[in-house]
């Protein structure tokens, strides 16, 4: 085997080592088929069982009530941003948006797509979405109030839920989704693109309350409902099999061997705080976001000239440390810190950035 690097790539993203040895020992012959998990079919015993764990082990996980729906979907997490109002908003209502950054920002420009009623009740646009609000006022009535838990992109992550007053939490948890316990209760939907903290590209997870899906609109394209895939346990039509599978084992692992979302809370936390503190001490990075806001997943970061940047990525690459460069849209450095990235790389980061800062600081 090549040697494996410390990945801090934002999405796909790193993956449990132990993950990829179990799917890599299943592939060729899976559970006694004589078939890889990709050649079965999708209706078979076999691949039911995987998607039924995989969609208990994200209701245990979440302590979701029994009223929720785990469903699997396509179309990635840019698929809901449509998906959510066309199904949501029924005539005569509106749906509050809060808007954290690029991600928000896209979901609100689909409702706008749509023409469908909604109000952006806050937004840290100001300051270049380097903070989340804390100031807002959700529409009474509203149809959900969406928001972003976590801005992949500007390094940023609400500390609680927004508070709604009732109206239904929607949100958009891709980047941050089983990296931490939350109570379900007020949301009416969850979504999340697999490819950060649950799996590979290629399946979106979608958590639903059942009294929302009553108002998915009839006149919608089948695939467009939520209720056509609620009521197929997501085999409407054919699903990503050996994404899903993948997902399961990603579940597995936080459940069985990390040992639940308190516990990997408490790995996520030592992991962003080890390297903040680097940061802030170091006199030589400068973190973007405001510290009350900091993402645990994703640490975004400056030096003091773009040039360094691009000198810190590459020898950082040349040291197997990979996925540092921040996104094209904002610059600067990012390490993305999920769930499978361990302490071990975080403290092999802080000692090249230390050893970088010592030699051009
Ligand atoms: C928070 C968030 N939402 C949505 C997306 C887009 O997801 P997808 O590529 O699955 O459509 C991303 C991708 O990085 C993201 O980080």
């Amino acid at each position: 085997m090549g040697v494996r690097i410390h990945n801090f790539n934002p999405g796909p993203a790193a993956l449990p080592l132990p993950v990829l040895e179990e799917a890599q020992a299943e592939l060729l012959d899976f559970r006694g088929t004589g078939m890889s998990i990709a050649e079965i079919s999708h209706r078979s015993a076999v691949f039911e069982e995987v998607l039924n764990d995989a969609a208990a082990r994200v209701k245990r996980l979440l302590n979701m009530p029994e009223h929720f729906k785990v469903l699997f979907l396509q179309g990635g997490a840019s698929t809901q941003f449509f998906m959510v109002p066309m199904n949501f908003i029924p005539e005569g209502s509106s749906a509050d948006y809060i808007n954290t950054g690029t991600w928000s920002t896209k979901a609100i420009k689909e409702v706008e797509i749509l023409g469908k009623p909604h109000k952006v009740i806050a937004s840290s646009q100001d300051r270049d979405f380097c903070y989340i609000p804390r100031e807002y006022a959700v529409s009474p009535g509203a149809a959900y109030l969406h928001f972003t838990s976590n801005n992949t992109i500007k390094g940023t992550q609400w500390r609680g839920l927004p508070t709604a007053g009732g109206v239904p939490l929607v949100s958009d948890m891709s980047s941050d989704i089983m990296s931490r316990p939350f109570d379900p209760k007020p949301f009416g939907l969850i979504y999340a693109g697999a490819q950060k903290n649950l799996g590979p590209a290629g399946v979106t997870l979608v958590i639903i309350r059942d009294d929302m899906l009553e108002r998915s609109p009839k006149t919608l394209p089948t695939m467009l409902r939520y209720t056509t895939h609620a009521e197929k346990n997501s085999l409407y039509n054919t699903p990503p099999c050996l994404c899903i599978y993948l997902v399961q084992l990603v579940l597995k692992w936080v459940e069985d061997t990390i040992g639940g979302l308190a516990a990997m809370e408490r790995l996520n936390r030592e992991k962003a705080d080890l390297l903040y503190s680097y940061i802030d001490e170091s006199g030589f990075y400068k973190g973007t976001a405001d510290e009350d806001s900091r993402s645990m997943m994703n640490v975004t970061f400056r030096l003091p000239a773009e040039d360094l940047e691009k000198e810190l990525v590459a020898e950082a690459s040349k040291n197997s440390l990979g996925g540092l460069k921040g996104h094209r849209s904002v610059g600067g450095c990012r390490a993305s810190l999920y769930n499978a990235v361990g302490i071990d790389s975080v403290r092999a980061l802080i000692e090249l950035m230390k050893e970088f800062a010592r030699k051009r600081g």
